[in-house]
């Protein structure tokens, strides 16, 4: 282990003990429980002490560059809309922001095998959102199914965890660090290099639907997720 390494591994400790469910930031939220899957949860269930009003809480991870939190708010009101995760408040001085709960959609990665039939509906829903930020000039920078809402109710999808957005065009070779998920994220991105491109969220797409072929679907449902592939073939 070298000294950045030891450096990452006391942040994370210490990032891990700052923030426990029970605890009260800014005297406005107490912590009410973890929302991400990591060791070392960013993201957090949280109640507003004066409304009783269920918030999220992200932080950024450990080892995160300075200004990133900024990044991911600025990406935020950037793509406002329908499809994406509202944002709240940014808390710069105590480094965390505010975003809304949605405690009616699941994530997709929690599809049941009865509902994958489902996916290729909200796929072009999906196609849209991210459209939409390339429009408003950024990448989201992390598709994949843990970061896709679904409102069961109304069949609407929603964006969120916008920690690895990027201004289109961005260069990642001046960043201290990126994020980038192991098997939906393409070779140049991995390694922090190249520009931030819309094909980068499309090789996310192409990745995820590809996933897909293990499972059984319909062959309705499989047309139109070959119709998708081969025009996000044309965007790559
Ligand atoms: N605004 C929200 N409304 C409802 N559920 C949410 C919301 N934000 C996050 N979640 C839930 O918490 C999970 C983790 O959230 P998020 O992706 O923001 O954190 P993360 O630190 O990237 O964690 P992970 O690595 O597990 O994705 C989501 O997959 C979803 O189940
Ligand atoms: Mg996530």
């Amino acid at each position: 282990m070298n000294s950045n390494d030891l450096k990452m591994v006391a942040e994370a400790l210490s990032m891990q003990q700052s923030w426990q469910v029970g605890k009260v930031l800014d005297r406005k939220y107490e912590l009410t429980r973890p929302l991400s899957s990591k060791p070392v949860a960013n993201a957090y269930l949280a109640t507003e002490i004066e409304t009783g009003e269920s918030v999220v809480l992200r932080r950024c991870p450990p080892g995160a560059e300075r200004g990133s939190l900024e990044r991911e708010w600025e990406a935020l009101e950037a793509c406002k809309g329908d499809s994406v995760q509202e944002a709240l408040s940014l808390y710069p001085a105590s480094g965390f922001l505010s975003v809304m709960f949605y405690p009616n959609a699941t994530p997709l990665i929690d599809l049941s095998p009865e509902q994958v039939d489902a996916f290729p509906i909200l796929l072009p829903k999906i196609l849209k959102a991210v459209s939409h930020c390339h429009k408003a000039g950024w990448i989201h920078g992390d598709i994949k199914p843990s970061n896709v809402l679904w409102d069961h109710d109304t069949n609407a999808i929603r964006l969120i965890d916008f920690g690895a957005a990027m201004p289109i065009g961005l260069s990642r070779k001046h960043l201290g660090s990126w994020h980038a998920s192991v098997g939906f994220s393409s070779e140049a991105q991995t390694a922090g290099e190249g520009t931030a491109h819309p094909s980068d969220d499309w090789f996310a797409l192409i990745r995820w639907i590809r996933q897909l072929d293990k499972v059984d679907v319909s062959e309705m449902s499989r047309h139109n997720l070959n119709r998708t592939l081969e025009w996000l073939g044309t965007q790559m």
